[in-house]
């Protein structure tokens, strides 16, 4: 099998060809001068299997876009079979018509995926497992939060796992009970209008002089972990950090975290193998293992 990077999560793509004893090649890519994009598929994936690797991070429509060419392209460069695995998947929250005249956009994105020719599809954290049952083909829902997760509290004494948000109360009570920690849950209202956070329900919990860390999926404009760390810093917390595994951050997502006080970020690379003031964690290896049963 070959793995192919696409245009984004590259250094995913290659850690996770090293750690499966693969072939990788990457794709032949330019913008032309009006924006579009041009790829091509090395001519090497011929008969063989090819993984395509792509995140979907912004600008995520081009990137959408540009893993249906590379997809296209390795079809029309025969491959045997074409499989993908997207360190992280755009679109994946519009995973339902919220309101009357709403596009079901994760649908959109799985549909598409199939249709131009993807036969397996593996997504690292997708918002929610279920969504991928949009897709019509097999696929594999890789959680890397224990793997993340477990790195984070290596480095903090006796730390209080929080969710900041029914969406991640699952994760952050298996977290929680893989280590014997306590954990606790508080749950948000965002918006539909301005995109505003404000907490929602939030039980009593025995934070006083604890460390806390917050664990969530994805960190887009930080607004989440920063209302739970306000939430826990009110209840006496000592210190309040932050395990995710999409780091996206948005605008000035970090500089208001730091303001809020937290005091350390960190994530996985389905993004950025590197991000100035957080410390990514290498997940190809644990990738890896979650694939080699699958493709
Ligand atoms: C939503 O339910 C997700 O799990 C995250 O909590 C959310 O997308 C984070 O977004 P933000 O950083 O903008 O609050």
């Amino acid at each position: 099998m070959i793995v192919l990077g696409c245009t984004a999560g590259t250094g995913l793509a290659e850690g996770v060809a090293r750690e499966l004893g693969s072939r990788y090649a990457s794709v032949d890519y330019r913008i032309f001068p009006d924006g579009e994009s041009y790829l091509k598929v090395p001519s090497e994936v011929k008969g063989d299997d090819v993984l395509i690797v792509q995140s979907m991070n912004s600008p995520q429509d081009k990137r959408f876009f540009e893993m249906l060419e590379a997809i296209d392209g390795a079809n029309n460069a025969g491959a045997a079979h074409v499989y993908a695995l997207i360190p992280y998947l755009a679109y994946a929250r519009q995973d339902k018509s919220f309101a009357e005249g709403e596009p079901i956009s994760a649908k959109i994105v799985l549909d598409h995926l199939r249709y131009a020719g993807v036969e397996k599809l593996a997504v690292v954290n997708p918002h929610k497992s279920k969504e991928l049952d949009y897709f019509r083909g097999s696929t594999l829902s890789i959680d890397a939060m224990p793997y993340v997760a477990s790195r984070a509290i290596e480095e903090i004494e006796n730390p209080f796992i929080l969710a900041p948000d029914n969406g991640a109360a699952e994760m952050a009570k298996g977290v929680a009970e893989a280590h014997s920690l306590d954990w606790g849950t508080i749950d948000k209202e965002r918006s539909r209008s301005d995109g505003s956070i404000k907490i929602k329900e939030a039980p009593n919990m025995a934070l006083k002089g604890r460390n806390v860390l917050i664990i969530d999926d994805m960190i887009s404009s930080g607004g989440t972990v920063i209302q739970a760390a306000k939430f826990a810093f009110g209840a006496g917390a000592a210190s309040v950090r932050v395990a995710a595994i999409h780091l996206l951050l948005a605008g000035n997502a970090l500089g208001a975290m730091k303001d809020a006080g937290i005091e350390s970020i960190l994530g996985a690379n389905s993004i950025e193998e590197e991000i100035d003031g957080c410390k990514i964690i290498d997940i190809s290896g644990f990738i890896a293992r979650a694939l080699s049963a699958f493709v």
